[in-house]
């Protein structure tokens, strides 16, 4: 009999590369809770992932091989069949940076300034038609070879309308969809044009299974549905009627991949980061933050907060330390250029008002660096997680994990996250600096036994799901 056979369409590769000093082609594995859920199931199957060249380093690698087979074409792909899509620069300037990362997913995180934006004007048009032809180049990579019954899993915001595409040329494909992001409710997702906003809806109600991470966002979901489509729904079993079909829609809240995260933990490079880390902080108190320089991360709140704190509370000034991990993401858009200057700002703000001769307040870091995060997350005090809205957050579930004395979590009420480790963070309104100012005061303060306690149950409570088991159990929806 032939191997079961699975497909995943996702924006991002289980691979990027890019180019060396030398000009050679460097690539490097991705991280994720896909990668690791594949990889448990990928073994006895014949699986297929189709993701788009990101990069002018992925374009290099995908056009030179093979139709864009990069197993092909001799790099390691664990097993996997792996289609690079090299889309015209110009149709994935709209749909990637204009569509996906401009609209919707500031729709999903709320991040617009209304006064201003969004404005859907003739240029939108234009830019949701390269979005379309984006889905459906994914659509065809996908079809290519699928058999028969095969099971696709579509990866988020960026790939809303390849269900609804893949349905109606091949309505025996077992589909499911799954958002990472959360998702707005209906008052906010109707700023859409209602004719892309039911697009949408009708796109990712072509799957036969819809996951979410949290059951706020597939409410949220849910309601849409009924607001823009008057789909009925039923929200016992948490179904969605539509186009004569039944879909479902459920939460599976991706947890931390412990063992494979702890055994990376313990290489050298963690080691000497932990070593060069603890040289430059002492024996001070640590805040930790670990971010994409991302809007809905929330940085320049949490850096305010961690002013207040020190102008609030001037017996820590000297005794603390906050190292703000904040790496490049998305210097496309012009939001996040500008984020990154008030991060920056800001930080040079509290530099200036409390750096002595002998103690620098604040460590900003914005170059990416892994194992040096996870030597921060062994070492932290206190993490600090404060997203103004976020699908879940796996930095509020990794840092415990791997925090070598129990660290205390300040926690965004607004993550995903904080649905599992609500009880034992610090919960915290992202909006509201002088609370979470006084949230890390609380956390500096906590006693060892009670921060040690806590950190436990967070660590119980994050590995519930590991990928393989978040990966596995969609899969078992479809069957
Ligand atoms: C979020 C999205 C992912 C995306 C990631 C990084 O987690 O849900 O789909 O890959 O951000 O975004 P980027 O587009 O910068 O790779």
């Amino acid at each position: 009999m032939d191997k079961a056979q699975i497909l995943v369409a996702s924006n991002r590769g289980p691979v990027s590369f890019s180019i060396n000093d030398d000009g050679s082609l460097g690539h490097r594995r991705g991280g994720g809770g896909l990668v690791s859920g594949l990889s448990s199931v990928a073994a006895g199957t014949d699986t297929l992932w189709v993701c788009a060249a990101l990069s002018d380093a992925d374009r290099k690698a995908a056009s030179s091989a093979p139709e864009g087979r990069l197993d092909q074409a001799g790099y390691d792909m664990g097993g996997m069949r792996v289609h690079m899509l090299d889309i015209p620069p110009a149709t994935f300037a709209n749909a990637y940076t204009s569509v996906a990362n401009s609209t919707l997913w500031f729709v999903q995180h709320m991040l617009y300034n209304t006064p201003a934006q969004p404005r859907f004007g003739a240029a939108f048009r234009d830019e949701w038609a390269d979005y379309r032809a984006y889905n459906s180049a994914f659509c065809e990579a996908l079809l290519t070879g699928a058999a028969q019954n095969a099971r696709v899993a579509v990866q988020d915001y960026h790939l809303a309308l390849v269900p609804r595409m893949l349905r109606e040329r091949r309505p025996d494909l077992r589909i499911a969809h799954f958002s990472h992001t959360p998702w707005a409710p209906p008052e906010y997702f109707r700023m859409l044009p209602a004719e892309t906003a039911r697009e949408l809806l009708e796109g990712m109600l072509g799957a036969d299974h819809l996951g979410f991470l949290s059951r706020r966002w597939a409410d949220a979901f849910l309601r849409c549905c009924d607001a823009v489509l008057r789909a009925p729904i039923d929200w016992e079993r948490r179904t969605v009627e539509y186009g004569g079909r039944i879909v479902d829609v459920e939460v599976h809240a991706l947890g931390a991949d412990i063992d494979e995260l702890r055994e990376r933990a313990a290489a050298d490079d963690v080691a000497e980061r932990r070593a060069a880390l603890r040289e430059r902080v002492g024996d001070r108190k640590l805040i930790v933050r670990v971010d994409r320089t991302e809007l809905s991360k929330n940085i320049v709140r949490g850096l305010e907060a961690y002013r207040e704190l020190l102008r609030e509370h001037p017996e820590w000034r000297g005794r603390v330390t906050h190292l703000a991990f904040a790496y490049p993401s998305r210097g496309d858009v012009p939001e996040y250029r500008e984020y990154t200057e008030s991060v920056r700002r800001v930080a040079r703000e509290i530099d200036e008002e409390f750096g002595t001769d002998d103690w620098t307040p604040l460590l900003l870091e914005v170059n990416d660096d892994y194992p040096r995060s996870l030597a921060a997350y062994q070492i932290a005090d206190v993490l600090l997680v404060n997203p103004i809205r976020d699908g879940m957050n796996l930095v509020a579930k990794e840092g415990p994990v791997l925090s070598a004395d129990g660290c205390a979590l300040v926690l965004s009420t607004e993550a995903g996250a904080a649905d599992e480790l609500g009880r034992d963070a610090l919960l915290v309104n992202p909006f509201d600096i002088t609370e979470t100012a006084r949230t890390l005061h609380t956390a500096l303060e906590m006693p060892d036994d009670e921060r040690r306690a806590r950190c436990e149950r967070l660590v119980e409570k994050a590995s519930a799901m590991p990928p393989q088991r978040w990966f596995g159990d969609q899969l078992r929806a479809l069957d």
